[in-house]
């Protein structure tokens, strides 16, 4: 089964094990990865907001348009920052590494 590691924002790595179809965010709730997903993936919020580590952000697949919409409302946007509630676990992804961010916009008030 695929991994991916996740970097919390202590900086602790956690690498935890990630079914195939399963998504980011899917993957940090199974796990207990503080990351929120307001609205459990239907690209209607930012909150599952995690930047991508530079090496494995050109092995994604590119954001729809929705995405990147969605993305510009993240606080702390970043040039690998993607919505973890649209990265899809597959074999090519294993060893994938993903930051949490400082906060999210709805963290912030
Ligand atoms: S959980 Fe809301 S856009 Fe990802």
């Amino acid at each position: 089964m695929p991994r991916i590691t996740f970097v919390e924002r202590n900086g602790t790595s956690r690498q935890v094990e990630a079914p195939v179809g399963y998504s980011v965010l899917e993957v940090a709730h199974k796990h207990g990865v503080d990351i929120e997903g307001a609205c459990e993936g239907s690209l209607a919020c930012s909150t599952c907001h995690v930047i991508v580590d530079s090496a494995w952000f050109p092995k994604l697949a590119a954001p729809t348009e929705d995405e990147e919409d969605m993305l510009d409302l993240a606080f702390g946007l970043t040039a690998t920052s993607r919505l973890g509630c649209q990265i899809v676990v597959t074999d090519a992804l294993d060893g994938l590494v993903v930051k949490l961010p400082a906060g999210t916009r709805n963290a912030q008030g």
